[in-house]
Formats: C-alpha cells, sequence, structure tokens
C-alpha cells in the first residue's frame, strides 16, 4: 500500500512517499529562520510551514513518482509537537485525503523515530531496545511488538538534544547546536574540564540532563569570555562526552536488565559520531546487533512518520475529518 507521509511537529517541513519499507521520495524543508533566535519560535514555524507545505508534499509526490493518483493512504503526524505547526500538517492531510476518501493514519512522532529502524535498508523487526534521543525527548523505549512500545526510562528534565543546543550556544554555536558541537568537540580533550556524570549513582533508567547544562553555564561564567574562547574545544568535547556517557551508561543498564536481540537508535542526537561508536563499541562487547539508522533518517523527516504508519490504526473516510492534534501525552 503506497502512501503520502506528512510530517510538521517542529521546524522541518516534511512529506515523503513510502511503498512498504522502501522511500520512494522523501523531502525535507529545514527552516533555517530560527537560527537567528537562538531556537525554534512556535509562531514562525507555523507560518513557515504554511508556506512550504505544498511545494514540499508536491515535490514529494513528484520524486516519487507515484503522484497522488498512486497514492492509498495519507499517514500524518498527530503529536506530540508544537501545536500550531502540527496543525498544517493535519489539515493538509486531511485536505488531501477527504477528497478522495483515502484513509488518514495519525501517527505519534515518538513512534516515528523508533519505526525509521522499519525502513529499508536493513529494516529490522521487533523485539529490539531503542535509544530515542532527540531535541524534545530521551528515552530507552523497549519494542516487544508491532503495536507501540514501552517506556522503560526517560529523562526527568531536560532532552539530550535540548541540552546539547543549550551548550552550543553557550559556545556562541548556531542552532541546532548539535552538528557544530560534534564538529568543535573533535579538536579538543574531553577530560580538560570536569562535567558532572548526572544519575549515576541512580540505578533506574532515567536520565537528567538540566544539571550538566547548569554546570556548564557556571564553567563559561568562570572562565569569562575569553577563557571559553580558548578553551570551546575542550569544553565542546567534555560537554559531548558526558551527555554521551549517560546515554550509553542507561543503555547499558537496561542491557543488564533485560536481554534483547537487537539494539536500535533514534531521534536527531543519534546522528552523533561519538554516540554511535560508543553504542557501537557497548553492543560489540555484549556481542548484541545493533542497527544504526542512515544519519539522514535520526533528525526529523515524513519517511519514519510513513514506517510508523503501517504499525498504526488508519481512520476510515468521513471519521478523521474532526481528528485533533495533540501537543503532548498521549501517544499511539
Ligand atoms: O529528532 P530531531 O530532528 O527533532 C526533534 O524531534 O526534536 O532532533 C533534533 C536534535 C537537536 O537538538 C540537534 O542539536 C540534535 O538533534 N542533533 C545532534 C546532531 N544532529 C542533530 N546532536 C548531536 N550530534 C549531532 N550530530
Ligand atoms: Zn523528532
Amino acid at each position: 500500500m503506497p502512501l503520502l507521509a506528512i510530517e510538521t511537529s517542529c521546524d522541518d517541513t516534511c512529506a515523503a512517499v513510502l511503498e512498504g519499507p522502501e522511500i520512494l521520495s522523501s523531502v525535507i524543508s529545514s527552516q533555517g529562520i530560527h537560527e537567528r533566535y537562538g531556537g525554534v519560535v512556535p509562531e514562525i514555524a507555523s507560518r513557515h510551514h504554511l508556506e512550504l507545505i505544498r511545494p514540499v508534499i508536491e515535490q514529494a509526490l513528484d520524486q516519487s513518482g507515484l503522484g497522488l493518483d498512486g497514492i492509498d493512504a495519507v499517514a500524518v503526524t498527530a503529536g506530540p509537537g508544537l501545536i500550531g505547526a502540527l496543525l498544517v500538517g493535519l489539515s493538509a492531510a486531511k485536505a488531501i485525503a477527504a477528497p478522495r476518501r483515502l484513509p488518514l493514519i495519525p501517527t505519534d512522532h515518538l513512534n516515528g523515530h523508533v519505526a525509521a529502524n522499519d525502513l529499508a535498508p536493513d529494516p529490522i523487526e521487533p523485539p529490539f531496545l531503542c535509544l530515542v534521543a532527540s531535541g524534545g525527548h530521551t528515552l530507552l523505549a523497549g519494542v516487544r511488538d508491532e503495536s507501540g512500545f514501552e517506556i522503560l526510562g526517560e529523562t526527568l528534565d531536560d532532552a539530550a538534544g535540548e541540552a546539547i543546543d543549550k551548550g552550543a550556544r553557550q559556545l556562541g554555536l548556531g542552532f541546532p547546536g548539535g552538528p557544530a558541537l560534534e564538529r568543535l568537540a573533535r579538536d579538543g580533550d574531553p577530560a580538560a574540564f570536569e562535567f558532572p556524570v548526572a544519575m549515576s549513582r541512580d540505578p533506574g533508567l532515567d536520565f537528567s540532563f538540566s544539571g550538566l547544562k547548569t554546570a556548564m553555564v557556571y564553567l563559561c561564567r568562570e572562565l569569562g569570555r575569553e577563557g571559553v574562547e580558548r578553551h570551546r574545544a575542550d569544553l565542546a568535547s567534555g560537554y559531548q562526552a558526558a551527555i554521551v556517557g549517560q546515554l550509553v551508561s542507561k543503555l547499558g543498564r537496561a542491557l543488564d536488565r533485560e536481554t534483547w536481540p537487537v539494539v536500535a537508535l533514534g531521534g536527531g542526537v543519534a546522528a552523533n559520531g561519538p554516540l554511535r561508536e560508543a553504542v557501537s563499541g557497548l553492543c560489540a562487547e555484549r556481542d548484541i546487533r545493533l542497527k544504526l539508522v542512515p544519519i539522514s533518517l535520526c533528525t526529523d523527516n515524513a519517511a519514519m512518520i510513513g514506517a510508523a504508519a503501517y504499525r498504526s490504526e488508519a481512520i476510515a473516510w468521513p471519521d478523521y475529518l474532526g481528528f485533533d492534534a495533540f501537543a503532548t501525552g498521549a501517544r499511539a
């Protein structure tokens, strides 16, 4: 069943066409405008989605070679995310599906990050343990079957990506800070500064990144502008290592507790090289298969929403006309 998938939960306007695990097209239009504000401005994101949604969908349909007539269903992110941004995608999905009496498949954004692992090449099947780390969420998802996932642990405060972006900002890097922080950290010594390893004594599987973020603020204040400038690479390296360290140690703890045949990653932070290397090392040590999604499928995209849709329930026309998006909470 070929489907059109739409994702507009944050600042990327995305559309994709899928046929099972095969991605026929995937278009991502990132709204660079938020860089000047140092973060995503919800109202601006919604307005840009309004402008971009039609050309992005048209491009995805054209590139797939199927066109609108070749589509059997429309999948769309229903939440969680910025409500105004989500409503643009959901309204577009309904407007495309309803006149053709096509079914609509509302999906959960987090299910999308997990389901990115279902896509070609090398799709995997449950059961698997997935570490999801993005700008909005950080959690360990126990995927036991196709119906969804169990949250084994999650962040008690900030998401890993949020901490990365805030730390990067302290070092004068643009938004989103992840890729720039990773580049800067390559030239630094991760041991030059001591960052707190949060939750190391906590036996559970939850995460916490707010203390680390505060430690970075105080350290930068102590060093002063010149000191920060001189030690930027060391600061980036130590900060990144502390975040990766916590993610990997909690993943290891989850593997101590329960046997999983496969480990997978999801979310924008999963694009991080040192994290991918550290998780590869952990899996090699324990002789567990590791599925590494391509970097293009880690950050927000619509192909992962299409993948999640194959696991979600479709709503027939006209029952979805009153279906609403959700900013937080409800998960498929
Ligand atoms: O999944 P995503 O695209 O959007 C959300 O659902 O939030 O994740 C975005 C987050 C941002 O915080 C960004 O800085 C981070 O992923 N990120 C990275 C890298 N690429 C993106 N963090 C570390 N290293 C990267 N290479
Ligand atoms: Zn995301």
